[in-house]
């Protein structure tokens, strides 16, 4: 059917509001630059239409998304609905090279979407080089009209995106760091709703404010945007109640810190119950690694209505310590699906396919590295390289030569990946796709290595949630540990930590025909190769083929 057809049918179906409860909401994304002030500099960024953090997508579940990307900057790119299911729809997922190719300079693009079975918080964020560091926004998904939310009632939300900041040009900060074949500089600044709040270099600047009004509860939708940092999050004097992540219902349950990963959405309720005064919030890294980190902590502030601000009594939130594993471990450890009537857990209990994925780091020769060698990262030993034409165009057209569908199941050298590494570092790099039938269930084991060193890697699946039915320390055992896996009320998710020297096992079912990318979701580690992608062939019925590209998919 000609995509003006639908459009009309849509929009016919939706003025009839009692038959279908639909809408379709169109909105214009003007990348444009703009000077903005932080941390007493100034320097350009790359913004949508001239804010940061940018616009907030709203819509309903069911309705249909239009947005036109008009680009009017000298970076080529494409924009990521983070976490949207993209039914069928993958030429609008917007990872540059794997779904289409960017968005030249000067041209423009149509994301079209419905969003179907996901209600809550996600967001949007540029799926090319660093730009997603001022290039990202909310999508705040609400429940069908009439549907309550599985919890009481907010009387207000509020969007809270925790960021990083550079003094200097994020593009310029990358390819000094490739050039050189060494890490890039860390970030000088976290922010909150794009500001860092006071900080020791520049104690004049403030911080974002959210005025509370005393009984009241509200809902805050924390996005993780950052580009390399895991955060901890936290309000002084405040418990906060998690209810859902990436879009999903979980089980409610009070903490006082929140684990946030890069990519990772978390809706927290959060009751005003101090009469008056002023609290901060905090934003600080979760590194338990020996890796250079931003250790500088972003300040806002919760202000009661009421309290005047010069004479308001202040409480201090104190951020755990960088490297407190065992307060990630309780946050984590405690997310479970709601697995209610209305919300089940449809875990796959069969598997079809079942695989292991080792993530390392690695480093391989260069000569016009500083050090003669370059820092890189692998997926079972494969740095990917990012093709010329996008990944779904070679699929759907059937061009040859674009990518291979031969990515290792398993690690090509099993070892104890945990314990002591072998001596050779070195990567094999190609572009090499897994194949996957439609609507088959994938286990796929995640296994951190020592490879340099263990480390934290937040891992995003596009074009599935999945759930994570069992994490461990230390190498996974797949005659042991399945024993233990919960497939109950796992939660379900499509960015999981695997955890720094240990595992994390997930399972998806393939309904979604197209090219799904997977890659760690710090900036660093995608760019030196840590990203792979699933394909997933049509299937049979008559919605289970991947439909036909856009008009205007924007050419290479
Ligand atoms: Cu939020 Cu492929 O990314």
């Amino acid at each position: 059917m000609a995509s003006w057809v639908i459009s009309a049918l849509l929009l016919l179906a939706c003025l009839f509001p009692s038959s279908v409860e639909c809408m379709v909401r169109h909105y214009k994304f003007n990348i444009v630059m703009k000077n903005a002030t932080r941390l007493c500099s100034t320097k350009p960024i790359v913004t949508v239409n001239g804010k940061f953090p940018g616009p907030t997508l709203v819509a309903r579940e069911d309705d249909t998304v239009l947005v036109k990307v008009v680009n009017h900057v000298k970076y080529n790119l494409s924009i990521h609905w983070h976490g949207i299911r993209q039914l069928r729809t993958g030429w609008a997922d917007g990872p540059a090279y794997i779904t289409q190719c960017p968005i030249q300079s000067g041209q423009s693009f149509v994301y079209n979407f419905t969003i179907t079975g996901q209600r809550g918080t996600l967001w949007w964020h540029a799926h090319i080089l660093w730009l997603r560091a001022t290039v990202h926004g909310a999508v705040v998904i609400l429940p069908k009209r009439g549907v309550p939310y599985p919890f009481p009632k907010p009387h207000k939300e509020a969007v809270v995106i925790l960021s990083e900041w550079w003094k200097s040009d994020v593009e310029a900060v990358i390819n000094e760091a490739l050039k050189s074949g060494l890490v890039p500089n860390v970030s000088d600044a976290h922010t909150i709703n794009g500001r860092p709040g006071p900080v020791l270099s520049c104690p004049s600047q403030r911080g974002y404010t959210l005025p509370v009004q005393a009984g009241k509860r509200y809902m805050l939708r924390l996005i993780n945007a950052a580009l390399n940092e895991e955060l901890f999050f936290k309000i002084a004097g405040h418990q906060l109640t998690v209810v859902e992540v990436d879009a999903t219902y979980v089980k409610p349950f009070k903490t006082e810190t929140i684990v946030i990963a890069p990519g990772q959405t978390t809706n927290v309720i959060l009751e005003a119950d101090r009469h008056s005064g002023q609290y901060t919030v905090v934003a600080s890294p979760f590194m338990d690694a020996p890796i250079t980190v931003d250790n500088v902590t972003a300040t806002a502030t919760l202000h009661y209505s009421g309290t005047l601000g010069a004479t308001a009594t202040t409480t201090f939130a104190i951020p755990p310590p960088k490297n407190a594993t065992p307060v990630a471990m309780n946050f984590t450890s405690a997310l479970r699906s709601l697995n209610s009537k209305e919300y089940p857990a449809v875990v796959p209990l069969k598997i079809d396919r079942s695989l292991l994925f080792t993530i390392s780091l690695g480093i391989n020769p260069c000569s016009t590295c500083v050090n003669g060698h370059r820092i890189l990262a692998d997926i079972n030993n494969v740095t990917f390289v990012m093709p010329t034409i996008s990944l779904l165009q070679a699929h759907f057209f059937n061009i040859s030569g674009v990518f291979k569908d031969d990515f290792p199941g398993n690690p090509p050298i099993p070892y104890n990946y945990t314990g002591t590494q072998p001596t050779n570092f070195q990567t094999n790099s190609g572009t090499r796709l897994y194949r996957l039938a439609y609507n088959s269930t994938v286990q796929l084991v995640l296994q951190d290595t020592g490879m340099i060193t263990p480390e934290n890697h937040p891992l995003h699946l596009h074009g599935f949630n999945f759930f994570e039915v069992g994490r461990g320390l230390g190498n996974f055992n797949a005659k042991k540990d399945p024993k233990n896996f919960n497939l109950v009320d796992p939660v379900e998710r499509n960015t999981i930590g695997v955890p720094a020297g240990g595992w994390t096992a997930i399972r998806f079912r393939t309904d979604n025909p197209g090219v799904w990318f997977m890659h760690c979701h710090l900036e660093i580690h995608t760019t030196w190769g840590l990203k792979m992608a699933f394909v997933v062939d049509n299937g049979k019925g008559p919605n289970e083929s991947l439909l036909p590209p856009p008009i205007d998919l924007p050419k290479c």
